[in-house]
């Protein structure tokens, strides 16, 4: 069941560690539902993609947790960000992210987020759209990618699929090859191709059938258009594990799978490589994040159903619902106690559908208990709403037997402020 949790994670006198602190503290110290973050896992896998891919640039999908501190530890490793919004763009300036580390994606960018890009100075802005290549050109944006939709069809759930034909992202591929000439006539320097599959991908099959694509369409690009891609950016997209069971690809495997196909597929069609791009998001950060409630309410209806209600849910993390995502948990003030069966647990919203994990083994849950939610890290937070009026969690940062405030929990008064 540890393996799903971050790295530095441990069970000493039955009770839960992260980064050498236990739950019971970190919960006492900042409150529930918390999210705490494992400084180590973070680095290791911001590491492990620059190890498996040394001459790749690396940028942090903000997405995934948008947080200026977890922005500048990544910095640190030298990643850089990929920000989808004016908002993204703006946390990582607040990192003091580097303009020329900044990758500015968005499938629908206003002129205002075209703007920002521009005076941050930004290494690539992604086009997305016909009519985002005049735009662009007129806010002075001065290098761009193009990004294209191979019509590959990744193996995970529909709504994080984005590489297959009709997609609302990117270009097909004979509108591509349009937007490379026309965004070259308008002056932009077109550095190279972007394409990001999908999310939470188990294996590597869809970046390899990509990557054999993206080779052919260079080739077509050099023929047609006498230009061909420089940069390469893939996206992000490698999965976490959830839950005990399917286990994918390591950072290191899928990445050298990537690297070595792309030199093989490049010199196949006889075109110089081109520099890899990658934006891994819930890889660096998924693992990285456990979620800690209290529990509260505990019944059993029917005779059969046993629930068990904590502090948060389905505001704190809808993945459940969105893409009705797996998670486990354990006790984490009785992390080795025996389970005496099976529970649901449901978080304190207003609805039926407000359910985490259907079937989780547990010794009896009392009111107090901590209950700790592994592989949290990435999507939570960032897609957290104030469904009746919940405030957001807040979030830490633990290693080295400290833990640091990353994100202060919301007040029902910063809610009560956008009241007019
Ligand atoms: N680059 C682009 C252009 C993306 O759209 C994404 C994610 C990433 C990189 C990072 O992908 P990752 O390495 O995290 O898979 N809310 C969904 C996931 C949405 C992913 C959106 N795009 C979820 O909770 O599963």
């Amino acid at each position: 069941m540890l393996e799903v949790f971050p790295e530095t994670a441990a069970v000493e006198d039955g009770e839960l560690t992260i980064g050498g602190l236990g739950a019971r503290r970190l919960a006492a110290e900042f409150g529930t539902p918390l999210l705490v973050y494992d400084e180590r896992t973070m680095l290791e896998a911001a590491r492990a993609y620059r190890a498996a891919a040394p001459n790749a640039f690396i940028a942090y999908g903000v997405k995934a947790f948008p947080n200026v501190s977890v922005l500048r530890l990544l910095a640190g490793e030298g990643l850089g960000a990929d920000v989808a919004t004016l908002g993204e763009l703006t946390i990582a300036l607040r990192a003091e992210i580097p303009g020329e580390r900044l990758i500015v994606h968005g499938n629908n960018k206003s002129v205002e987020e075209l703007d920002a890009a521009a005076r941050a100075g930004a290494w690539l802005v992604v086009i997305d759209a016909p009519d985002e290549i005049e735009l662009a050109a007129a806010a002075g944006v001065e290098r761009v990618l193009v990004r294209t939709t191979p019509g590959v069809e990744a193996d995970t759930h529909p709504a994080i699929r984005t590489a297959h034909h009709g997609s609302k992202f990117g270009l097909p591929p004979v509108q591509t090859l349009e937007a490379i000439g026309r965004a070259r006539d308008v002056g932009l320097e077109v550095a190279g191709l972007h394409v990001h599959i999908g999310s939470q991908l188990l294996d590597d099959s869809a970046a390899i059938e990509t990557v054999e694509w993206l080779a052919g369409f260079a080739e077509r690009c050099r023929r047609e258009l006498d230009w061909a891609p420089g940069v390469v950016d893939l996206g992000g997209g490698l999965g976490i594990q959830y839950v005990p069971g399917r286990v994918p690809p390591s950072i290191a495997e899928f990445v050298e799978t990537i690297v070595g196909n792309l030199g093989s597929q490049w010199d196949s069609v006889d075109l110089p490589r081109p520099q890899l791009v990658l934006e891994p998001g819930r890889s660096i950060v998924g693992r990285a994040g456990v979620t800690l409630y209290e529990v509260g309410a505990v019944k059993e209806v029917m005779g059969s159903t046993k629930y068990v209600a904590v502090d948060g849910g389905m505001s704190d993390n809808p993945r459940p619902q969105l893409y009705q995502a797996q998670y486990t948990g354990l006790l984490a003030n009785r992390a080795t106690e025996p389970p005496n069966g099976n529970y649901v647990v449901c978080g304190k919203h207003c609805e039926s559908g407000d359910v985490m994990i259907r079937d989780l083994p547990l010794p009896e849950p009392r009111r107090g208990d901590l209950l700790a939610v592994p592989s949290t890290g990435a999507y939570t937070l960032t897609m957290a709403s104030n469904y009746n009026l919940v405030p957001r969690p807040a979030a830490v940062l633990v290693g080295d037997g400290e833990a640091r405030l990353i994100r202060r929990r919301e007040t029902i008064e910063d809610l009560l402020d956008l009241e007019h």
